[in-house]
């Protein structure tokens, strides 16, 4: 094992459209492990559109990122020494641990793996949170029926291409909004969307959507905000149903500029319901969930992608990627090989 540590940390809060140079690379040592205690190598590591709102100071659902103090997120990792009777040098984890090539940890701060079928990274993409995010979403608050139509934007991110193949898997008719031609043309060949829009060379968002909306939208699920959103919005049925995912267009806006038509006479007419909800609330239920995402997947009715970047050193690149749409799929890093290559 290579006693070489390194974290990235939080070296200054952006104020709108996040640089490289808000992360700062810190060589650090590794520490004698105490009792019970773990040292996990990091595999892979999750980089998600949240964390730019933790950068920021305000309040949250979720505590900021504190300046100077390293950046924490999902990765998934392997146990290179244990002084815990659970974990073994060896296994593999999964857990909320700071960006760093190892880390110290409590053994209950990580959960083991177990062996399946599956790749590694796919715990933190299609069995990971955004495909629970997409799961609960659609179907809690969704709640799809054959023959309606669904509009899902971001359609072909992480949580977006999930929404979309289990509204199909439910009869839904699917509508898929992103950001270049190559991810439309994978919604419809590879995923089964019934239509994709590439909202970034239309150049009439709101009639494009009539178009490929014509019995209007029962369900939108909103990754987004923003313009598409208003625009999708304006097409709602009665008693449509809005899960309010995400607002990716604002993340980077700096005060009130994002300001759109005002929806409460659309959505009191329509009587539809929008919510907001956060992967979290539904903590309780996410073996229920990974038990169907691990079922659809093995009997083949779910695909997924992820967009693997190479390297601990390229992660605030990986990071910025999501905010340019240059991912597809999942936005991994992969930080290193395990020791047994077979997953
Ligand atoms: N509520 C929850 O618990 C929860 C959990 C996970 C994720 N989320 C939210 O769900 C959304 C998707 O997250 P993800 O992890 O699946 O990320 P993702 O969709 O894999 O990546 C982000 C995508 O957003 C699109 N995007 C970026 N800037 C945009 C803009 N200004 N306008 C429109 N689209 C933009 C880009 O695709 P294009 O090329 O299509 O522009 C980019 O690839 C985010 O808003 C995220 O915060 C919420």
């Amino acid at each position: 094992m290579s006693d070489h540590n390194q974290q990235i940390l939080l070296a200054r809060r952006p104020e709108d459209v996040p640089t490289e140079d808000i992360f700062e690379f810190r060589d650090i040592p590794i520490n004698e492990l105490e009792e019970e205690q773990v040292l996990v190598k990091t595999l892979y590591l999750s980089v998600d559109p949240y964390m730019r709102g933790r950068m920021n100071a305000g309040k949250s659902y979720v505590e900021p990122y504190a300046v100077n103090e390293p950046i924490s997120g999902a990765i998934i990792g392997e146990i290179v020494e244990s002084r815990s009777k659970e974990l073994k040098v060896g296994d593999k984890v999964q857990g909320f641990l700071y960006w760093q090539l190892y880390n110290g940890v409590n053994a209950s701060a990580v959960r083991k793996l177990e062996n399946t079928s599956v790749p590694l990274s796919a715990y933190l993409s299609v069995l990971g949170m955004t495909g629970l995010t997409a799961y609960f979403g659609l179907l809690d608050i969704g709640q799809p029926k054959e023959g309606e139509t669904v509009v899902v934007s971001a359609a072909a991110g992480a949580v977006g291409s999930i929404v979309g193949q289990i509204a199909k898997i439910k009869g839904a008719r699917v509508v898929g909004i992103a950001g270049t031609d190559e991810k439309i043309a994978y919604l419809e060949n590879d995923l089964g969307f019934d239509k994709g829009i590439n909202y970034k060379t239309t150049t009439d968002l709101q009639k494009a959507l009539e178009e490929a909306c014509p019995d209007g939208v029962d369900i939108y699920f909103d990754n987004v905000g923003g313009t598409i959103s208003d625009a999708v919005l304006s097409l709602l049925n009665d008693f449509a149903r809005i899960p309010l995912c995400g607002a990716i267009s604002s993340y980077n806006s700096k005060g009130n500029e994002d300001l759109g038509p005002r929806m409460q006479p659309k959505l009191l007419k329509t009587r539809s319901l929008i919510k907001g909800f956060i992967v979290s609330d539904y903590r309780e239920r996410f073996d229920e969930g990974h038990q169907e995402l691990a079922d659809w997947l093995s009997q083949g009715k779910l695909k997924y992608e992820e967009t693997i970047t190479d390297g601990f050193e390229n992660v605030p690149q990986a990071f910025l990627n999501l905010f340019t749409g240059k991912n597809l799929g999942k936005q991994l890093v992969k930080v290193s090989d395990p020791s047994n290559r077979d997953r």
